[in-house]
């Protein structure tokens, strides 16, 4: 496994952190990035007492420097701000966008248009230079922290338009799925993947249980 410093931008959040977690169980550094040095460092305390990992917390930018894989782990409230201000840090690395851009309503959660068109590719629209990928949407919160088990009943889809970040991604999601991701083409895709969320969250509320995505006709 090729070992990767981490930056996980949100890492104060609940995806986040059980995002950090998997990822330093697997062996990879992560730096818990957050607005507040003070909230980073408190859950990276949490994530290394958890995983015996090497878990370290900063501000979002000097988090984005140090990493070679940077994880955007924030509401979509907000989200082109904080990329902007971001953009010199995430220059040339290869950014994991996991942001869904949904809204919620008296009949459940919805995907919202984005004008350049996911989440995702605003990112990349906002730094060119980056090698955006877009990956872990569908993964419950509360699994990725809360359960002991490997998420194996379930896929990370990633889509890039850098067919090696793509493959980098990939190789990232066994820490979380113990299998690799699978590539399902462009960037343009995560319009179709972020809002995918909203269904699960459907599913989720219907049926009282925290769904993922599988894909059928794979080997494995
Ligand atoms: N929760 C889930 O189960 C789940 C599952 C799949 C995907 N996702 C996606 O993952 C992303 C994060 O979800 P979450 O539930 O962890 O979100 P969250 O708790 O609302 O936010 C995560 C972190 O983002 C930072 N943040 C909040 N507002 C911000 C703003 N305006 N500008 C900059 N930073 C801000 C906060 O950190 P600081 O205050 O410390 O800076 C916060 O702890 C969302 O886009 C969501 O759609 C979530």
């Amino acid at each position: 496994m090729r070992v990767h410093k981490i930056a996980v931008i949100g890492g104060t959040g609940p995806q986040g952190r059980g995002l950090a977690r998997r990822l330093a169980e697997a062996g990879h550094s992560v730096v818990i990035g957050s607005r507040s040095p003070d909230r980073a460092e408190a859950t990276a305390g949490q994530v290394r007492d958890r995983t015996g990992g090497d878990v370290s917390g900063t501000d979002n930018e000097t988090a984005a420097r140090t990493a070679d894989v940077v994880l955007v782990v924030v509401p979509w409230d907000g989200h082109r701000d904080l990329i902007a201000s971001l953009a010199g840090a995430l220059d040339g690395k290869v950014v994991i966008s996991c942001v869904n851009p949904l809204g919620f309503d008296a009949r459940g959660a919805y995907g919202l248009v984005v004008d350049e068109g996911s989440a995702a590719q605003q990112t990349q629209t906002l730094v060119p230079g980056a090698r955006v990928v877009g990956a872990f949407h569908h993964l419950s919160a509360v699994s990725l922290w809360e359960t002991e088990e490997v998420l194996d009943h379930e896929d990370v889809l990633v889509c890039g338009d850098d067919k090696e970040a793509n493959e980098i991604v990939a190789a990232l999601a066994p820490a979380v799925t113990g299998r690799p991701g699978i590539d399902v083409g462009p960037l343009r895709l995560a319009g179709h993947l972020e809002p995918l969320t909203a269904v699960l969250i459907g599913i989720n509320r219907r049926y009282k249980v925290r769904s993922g995505v599988a894909i059928a006709g794979i080997a494995r």
